[in-house]
């Protein structure tokens, strides 16, 4: 029987050999010095065998000075064994992530008994260093083994960011020993609509956070995978919950409340008081802590500036700097938290919104309202994250037939076949791709109850979002026929892992995406 060789994300290059290679209790392995990441992985998937010290063993794993790209590998598989070698060991684990592909579906949480992996030499790299998966636990609260798991899920495909947004109008879910009542007060609110809809009630008291310790927790676990926590901290708008707790940051200091419909709110942090920015600084000091990649995304988007139109304070401030109006107010809002951010040694990243008003040196921009705010972020010699409602809202429907669908975002659709046509690159002019750092998925979670329904929107959109963002755009674009083939194989492993996921149907019907910005 021929084991098909079917790997999501398509590797770079796969040349099937003849025969297998059978892993059993007497194989042995050998991992570099530097790579212990690779071999926790490793034990943990290929069975209770510890890794050898030494060579010569059957499944080597091997740090190399080959010219290999950033996080690619080569991974060999012959009738006499296993190498893996790569010259970072990010790269290694991406190798190991394949090799578990290589291994029958129900083996994909850890070998039971001998697995037979087919003989191949594969050759692998990314096409973008930013493949990111975005999650909002505002909205809704999910466990801690939820989100780990939903990390490893990102690992497994090869998605090495995961944007964490923390913070909302609805629930600031981040403990900070600074401002306790954050934890107190603004986690919590009276009640939520019921999905589908965005002002109903269900009289329901919802709300938690996660404290320091589940966030290290969470990033260390991300970190062994090889997967990047961005967290969100959103301003100066979706910050309502924060005012509720310290109502003195907002224009009118109150009275402000949780919010508990859906829905853009008004009031947002005050730019003319210095408390705001002292806080901020507060905030920040934490979080920094507590996330050690480069990148902090502040949000920046949909922020109303009614309230700053009639705040004394905030004309003032527009006063003293010389702005010409509330948006030149909100760019230097973002500028002043930017060089904060900036001082520390790290960088802002924000929605597409923060280009109003001109955007801070250093920022990077991530496109919502589709990619034309990307591609004016990259011709001003900014980095880009591309991630247009068009094809990476992953809180809208799957299908035309909404009435056959847990309820999403209303009147929404994006198929599976949009996001597999998605190029980051789409649209961009060529003196500009360096700028785009890559694309990555939103999943809003408004409409989400649950992290079974998360599991539902997230995949298998999410394979095809990975395989947009990792392997190679071929010249006639790619081949979702092909991929659906693929991805038949590639359900049984979601199955081994308990991932409820929506089933494809050949018949899903693509249909229009819609049109203009999405009215959260
Ligand atoms: C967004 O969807 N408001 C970034
Ligand atoms: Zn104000």
């Amino acid at each position: 029987m021929n084991n098909p060789i079917v790997i999501i994300p398509q590797p770079v290059s796969i040349r099937p050999g003849e025969g297998f290679f059978t892993i059993d209790d007497a194989t042995t392995m050998f991992v570099s010095e530097g790579a212990g990441r690779v071999a926790d992985l490793l034990e943990r998937i290929l069975g209770s065998k510890s890794v050898a010290t030494a060579e010569p063993a059957n499944i080597t794993v091997t740090l190399v000075d080959e010219p290999i790209p950033a996080e690619g590998y080569r991974l060999t598989v012959t009738t006499e064994g296993i190498s893996l070698i790569a010259p970072d060991e990010v790269g290694l684990l991406h190798g190991v992530q394949t090799l578990r592909q290589l291994l029958p579906p129900e083996m994909v949480n850890g070998r039971s008994g001998s697995a037979r992996v087919p003989a191949v030499a594969i050759e692998d790299h990314p096409r973008f260093v930013w493949r990111g998966a975005h999650l909002d636990v505002g909205r809704r609260m999910f466990p801690v083994a939820f989100i780990k798991k939903f990390v490893d899920l990102l690992a497994f495909h090869k998605i090495n960011v995961f944007h964490w947004h923390l913070t909302e109008d609805q629930g600031w879910r981040i403990e900070v020993d600074r401002y306790p009542r954050l934890a107190e007060i603004s986690a919590w609110r009276s009640s939520t609509p019921i999905p589908g809809t965005t002002d109903s009630s269900d009289d329901e008291p919802y709300g938690g956070f996660y404290t320091k310790d589940e966030i290290r927790d969470v990033v260390a676990h991300a970190e062994r995978l090889g997967v990047t926590v961005v967290p969100e901290i959103e301003l100066p708008g979706h910050t309502v919950a924060v005012l509720a707790a310290y109502p003195e940051l907002g224009c009118t200091g109150g009275d402000y409340s949780v919010r508990t419909t859906w829905g853009i709110e008004d009031d947002v942090f005050c730019a003319g008081k210095d408390s705001v920015f002292e806080f901020l600084e507060g905030v920040f000091e934490e979080v920094l802590d507590l996330f050690p990649g480069h990148y902090i995304h502040i949000g920046g988007d949909e922020c109303p500036k009614v309230r700053w139109s009639q705040c004394p304070d905030c004309q003032r401030r527009i006063r003293d700097e010389g702005l010409a109006d509330e948006h030149e107010l909100q760019s230097w809002f973002i500028g002043r938290v930017g060089r904060h951010l900036h001082d520390k040694g790290r960088s802002i990243i924000g929605w597409d919104e923060i280009l109003e008003g001109g955007l801070p040196p250093g920022a990077a921009v991530m496109s919502w309202r589709g990619t034309e705010g990307g591609i004016a972020a990259a011709s001003q010699g900014h980095q880009v994250v591309m991630a247009p409602t068009s094809h990476c809202y992953f809180d809208y429907y799957q299908s035309a037939d909404r009435n056959s669908e847990p309820p999403a975002f209303p009147n929404s659709l994006l198929a599976l076949e949009k996001v597999y046509g998605f190029d980051p690159l789409g649209g961009v002019p060529p003196e500009q791709h360096l700028m785009v750092m890559g694309g990555q998925s939103n999943l809003w979670t408004e409409h989400v109850p649950s992290g079974e329904q998360a599991e539902y929107q997230q995949y298998p959109r999410g394979c095809a979002m990975a395989e947009a963002l990792w392997s190679a755009m071929p010249s006639g674009g790619r081949d979702f026929t092909e991929f659906i083939d693929r991805l038949g194989l590639h359900q049984g492993r979601l199955d081994a892992m308990d991932v409820n996921y929506r089933h494809p149907t050949p018949d899903t019907p693509i249909g229009k995406p819609p049109t203009g910005n999405r009215p959260t």
